[in-house]
């Protein structure tokens, strides 16, 4: 992949003038600071990672877990309304009064991410309150499945979504195990721009649309490819993605 985005910021400008805004201006900044080739193109790759491995993915499947539970989905329309009664989106309103729509976002990343935060360990750490050693010299993995699934944190219900759970105890991520962006120096930095993303799209989208499954509840809810490896929230299989009806919201009726 590096060496992909070395040959395409080696290519001339004209010949990618389709990139995206953001491409350009980044790499323009870049090249200001004389960044070298390598170092950009890992800063692209980081970018890749997270935009086709991450940030799309978190509002698929809140809007699955909203399709497939209408009333849910009404809440939300309900909570999110006045950030977009302006000309310009409240991004506080969504992020500091839509206690559901968080509660649906926390809940929809401890279901779905996949990922796992990976450490060279480089002296012998003893692990508190245990005579567990992490031996000098190993490489820990720490996988986000099992930390969200365990039941002793998040409740007897694990395995079930639950758009409540984080409105019921919102004490329920100090407790070490909710790491849907890692943790430690390498916290991933981009989680509130993928947040308040992520909010600001469902916001529209359920404030502008009618949004709805074809054919109704009949639709199978998406499966997760559970038994694959992922760098970060899981895929749908193929084949058992969703469809939606969308109309433009005209007058007052909502569905
Ligand atoms: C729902 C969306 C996202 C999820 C679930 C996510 C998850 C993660 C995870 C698990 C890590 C590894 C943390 C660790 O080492 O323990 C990470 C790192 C990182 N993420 Fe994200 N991420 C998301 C969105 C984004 C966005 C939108 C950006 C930037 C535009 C971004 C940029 C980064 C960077 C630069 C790192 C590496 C940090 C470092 O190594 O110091 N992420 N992310």
């Amino acid at each position: 992949m590096q060496a992909a985005f070395e040959r395409y910021f080696s290519m001339p400008v004209d010949k990618r003038s389709d990139a995206a805004w953001m491409i350009r201006t980044l790499e323009n900044d870049m090249r200001r600071l004389d960044l070298s080739l390598p170092d950009m193109s890992l800063f692209y790759f980081q970018l890749y990672w997270s935009i086709c491995g991450n940030i799309k993915k978190g509002p698929f499947w809140m809007f699955c877990y909203m399709l497939f539970n209408p009333p849910l989905l009404s809440l939300i329309r309900q909570e999110a309304a006045p950030a977009i009664s302006s000309e310009r989106i409240d991004v506080n309103h969504l992020l500091n009064s839509c206690p559901r729509l968080n509660a649906l976002w926390d809940e929809t990343l401890r279901k779905t991410a996949f990922a796992a935060s990976v450490r060279f360990v480089t002296e012998d750490v003893t692990l508190p309150n245990s005579s567990i050693i992490l031996r000098k010299g190993n490489r820990i993995m720490m996988p986000q499945r099992q930390l969200h699934y365990n039941p002793q944190v998040f409740g007897e219900n694990v395995a079930a979504f639950d758009a409540e759970r984080f409105l019921r105890d919102p004490n329920i991520k100090s407790k070490g195990c909710y790491r849907p962006f890692g943790g430690g120096v390498t916290l991933c930095p981009g989680r509130h721009l993928a947040k308040v993303t992520t909010f600001t799209f469902i916001a529209i989208m359920v404030g502008k649309y009618n949004i709805k499954l074809e054919g109704g509840e009949e639709q199978q809810f998406p499966v997760p490819t559970e038994g694959n490896p992922s760098i970060g929230l899981v895929d749908v299989m193929p084949g058992t993605d969703v469809k939606v009806v969308l109309e433009k919201i005209t007058g007052k009726e909502k569905n």
